[in-house]
């Protein structure tokens, strides 16, 4: 098993993560209960060494990802070559519970849940810990203070040295922030060219026809403002926008396609790098984490750090991919 590790202050692990995050959710072979195959441990080290080689250094997984395989996948690379656990951060997600004999599919940040999910998110990479764990989704029936010291212990036992979550909007975080003594470092949600939620609040505010924006008002100025980095999934927008096909997609799609590969072609770039670029250019300093398991495709991605869009082309893309002109 890779050695526990000294936990790497916050402030050097925000100055040395790569802009974008790998996740690991197409890995594993698929969300069945097939055993791993060889095929999908040497896929997983193809990703991998391409994913550190672009420079990406932090690989995104969940316990739930194609039902515990994308980790140990993962796990048997890092058994394969032990060099690599100490050339990247790995940040895991528990607490969501899939529907079982004891029922439904449900949250669960309970202390018994969530310490057994990192025991066995341990066992399955092979580590003796995390970098960041993120609570998955927000559970109605969390329990303040059993969460918070379930973290303080899991923090303690160098099982997990940052904590984060996901899909969270701002008031769940401060509620979770105000128990807990280490920061919240992350929260993942998804926000692409084709989720606008996340700019849309802002630009509606006090115009009654955002009223239906389904995305929490202020989630962004609050991470901003506490230093909870922004994860972007979804952040391709699963290609919609760089080479899938759009046959039978609204204009607005088409014609956002159509911007995309133009900028492509200005600054000599691969259409995901503009896709990605696009999330970059906020200050927020978004992190994308891409999906693809396309060994092109992540080297493509890793091109977004020379796109420097202008606030027109900014704009351009924003208003083409809402489908209408900014109020
Ligand atoms: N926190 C959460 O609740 C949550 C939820 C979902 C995902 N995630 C994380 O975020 C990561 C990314 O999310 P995601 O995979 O849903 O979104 P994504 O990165 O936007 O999309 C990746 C998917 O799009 C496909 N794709 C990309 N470009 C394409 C193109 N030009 N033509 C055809 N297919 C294309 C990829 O296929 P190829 O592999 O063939 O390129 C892959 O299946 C996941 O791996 C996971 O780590 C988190």
């Amino acid at each position: 098993m890779n050695s526990k590790k000294k936990t790497i202050p916050l402030n050097q692990y925000l100055a040395d993560v790569s802009t974008l995050s790998y996740g690991c959710m197409g890995l594993g072979g698929g969300w069945n209960q097939n055993p791993v195959s060889r095929e999908n441990i040497n896929q997983a080290h193809q990703v991998v060494d391409t994913a550190l080689q672009a420079g990406i250094n932090l690989f995104d997984h969940a316990d739930i990802y194609t039902m515990g395989k994308a980790e140990k996948v993962f796990g048997q690379v890092l058994t394969e070559s032990p060099g690599l656990r100490e050339k990247m951060y790995i940040q895991s997600k528990c607490a969501i519970r899939p529907a079982d004999d004891s029922g439904p599919t449900r949250y669960d940040f309970s202390r018994q849940w969530v310490s057994s999910s990192v025991d066995n998110i341990l066992t399955r990479l092979n580590s003796e810990y995390i970098d960041i764990l993120l609570l998955h989704r927000p559970d109605p029936l969390m329990e303040l203070d059993e969460i918070a010291e379930t973290l303080y212990q899991l923090k303690n036992s160098g099982k997990v040295h940052h904590f984060g979550v996901s899909n969270m909007h701002q008031h769940q975080i401060a509620f979770l922030q105000s128990a807990l003594d280490a920061p919240i470092v992350t929260n993942q949600i998804e926000i692409s060219l084709d989720k606008l939620g996340w700019l849309e609040e802002g630009i509606m505010a006090g115009n009654p026809e955002g009223r239906d924006i389904n995305f929490s008002a202020g989630t962004l100025e609050y991470c901003r403002l506490n230093n909870v980095q922004i994860q972007a999934w979804g952040s391709l927008a699963r290609g919609l926008f760089s080479g899938r096909d759009t046959t039978g997609a609204s204009a607005a799609v088409k014609g956002t396609s159509l911007l995309v590969s133009k900028l492509a072609d200005k600054y000599q770039a691969p259409c995901e790098a503009v896709v990605l670029a696009w999330l970059m250019r906020h200050p927020a300093r978004v992190q994308p984490v891409i999906g693809t398991t396309n060994l092109d495709r992540i080297k493509a991605c890793c091109q977004a750090e020379l796109v420097n869009l202008t606030r027109e082309e900014w704009y351009s893309l924003y208003e083409s991919a809402r489908g209408q002109a900014l109020p």
